[in-house]
C-alpha cells in the first residue's frame, strides 16, 4: 500500500543513490557556486540543484501522488497521498565546497503526525555519504542500518564521557547565541564536534561515532531521515522543553542516560 515503509525505503534509497552518484561525480569535476542564500556563507552549488532535480524526478516517477519538500525547491510538488518527501540533495554544502568528505544526500518519506519533529513523522529514510560509501537506512519500527548492519546508540552514562556533535546556522545573530551555548557545554563534556552535516551527525549518534547531537535552526530536509535513523537505533529525541516538540526550534538526539542532562545545559 501507499504507506508501506519498506516500499518507501526502496524509493528513498534509489533516489538518494542517484543523487549521491551525481553529486560525487560533479565534485570531481570542480564546484561552481550558483547563488548565495540567507547570507554569503550560505551557498547553493550547481550540484545541489542538479542532484535535487534528479532525486525529485525519480520520486515523482515512482510516487506521482506524493508531495515533495526539497531544500532548493521549496514545496515544489504537491500531491494528495498524505506522504511528503523531505529531500536534502547535499547536506553539508560547505564541506562539499571544500572537498571535505563529510557531506550527504538525505531522503525521507514522512506523514503529518504530531509525534514527529515539527509534525513531520518519518516512516522511512536514507542518508548516503558518497565519499565513504556509507548508506544509512531506517524504517519506522524496523530498525536502523549502515550498509545493512544494524545500528545501536552508545550507552554513554555521563556527560563527561560524551562526545557531542552540534552545528551552527548561517547568520551572525544565530551564531552569537550558538557560541554562547558551546562555551557553557565545552567544560562539561568529553569534547565537541562540528562535522558540518546534520544528517551525518544524526547517523553518527545511531552508529556510535557520536554520543549525542543537538542543534537549533535545522530544516525538515536536514533532519527528516537522520532523526528516524537515530531513533530506530535507540536514541532519545527531545525538544527544548519537556512537552515541546523537537524540530527547527531545537532538536537533540542522544542515548537515554545523557539526553536530559545535555538538554539542561544547552537550552
Ligand atoms: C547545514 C548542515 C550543517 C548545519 C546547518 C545546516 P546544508 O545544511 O546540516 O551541519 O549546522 O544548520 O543548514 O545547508 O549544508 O544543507
Amino acid at each position: 500500500g501507499p504507506f508501506s515503509p519498506d516500499e518507501l525505503l526502496r524509493v528513498a534509497h534509489t533516489a538518494a543513490r542517484a543523487g549521491a552518484e551525481l553529486a560525487h561525480r560533479m565534485r570531481r569535476e570542480g564546484v561552481h557556486i550558483a547563488a548565495a542564500k540567507s547570507s554569503i556563507v550560505d551557498v547553493v552549488t550547481d550540484a545541489d540543484r542538479a542532484a535535487e532535480t534528479l532525486i525529485i524526478g525519480i520520486i515523482v516517477a515512482e510516487r506521482p501522488r506524493d508531495s515533495i519538500l526539497g531544500e532548493e525547491g521549496g514545496e515544489s510538488v504537491t500531491g494528495d497521498s498524505g506522504i511528503t518527501w523531505l529531500v536534502d540533495p547535499i547536506d553539508g554544502t560547505v564541506n562539499y565546497l571544500y572537498n571535505i568528505p563529510a557531506y550527504a544526500v538525505s531522503v525521507a518519506a514522512a506523514v503529518r503526525d504530531p509525534r514527529g519533529p515539527d509534525g513531520w513523522y518519518p516512516l522511512a529514510g536514507c542518508v548516503i555519504n558518497p565519499s565513504t560509501g556509507e548508506v544509512f537506512t531506517a524504517t519506522r519500527g524496523g530498525g536502523a542500518f549502515r550498509n545493512d548492519h544494524p545500528l545501536r546508540v552508545n550507552p554513554a552514562e555521563s556527560l563527561d564521557r560524551a562526545l557531542v556533535g552540534t552545528g551552527f546556522g548561517y547568520t551572525a545573530e544565530k551564531r552569537r547565541a550558538q557560541g554562547e551555548v558551546v562555551a557553557r557545554l565545552l567544560p562539561a563534556v568529553r569534547d565537541i564536534r562540528r562535522l558540518g552535516s546534520a544528517a551525518l551527525d544524526l547517523c553518527g549518534v545511531a552508529a556510535g561515532t557520536l554520543d549525542a547531537y543537538y542543534e537549533s535552526g535545522l530544516n525538515p530536509w536536514d533532519y527528516g531521515a537522520g532523526v528516524l535513523i537515530a531513533a530506530e537505533a535507540g536514541a532519545v529525541v527531545l525538544g527544548r522543553t519537556g512537552d515541546g516538540q523537537p524540530g527547527t526550534d531545537f532538536l537533540l538526539a542522544a542515548g537515554s542516560a545523557i539526553a536530559e542532562p545535555l538538554r539542561s545545559i544547552v537550552t
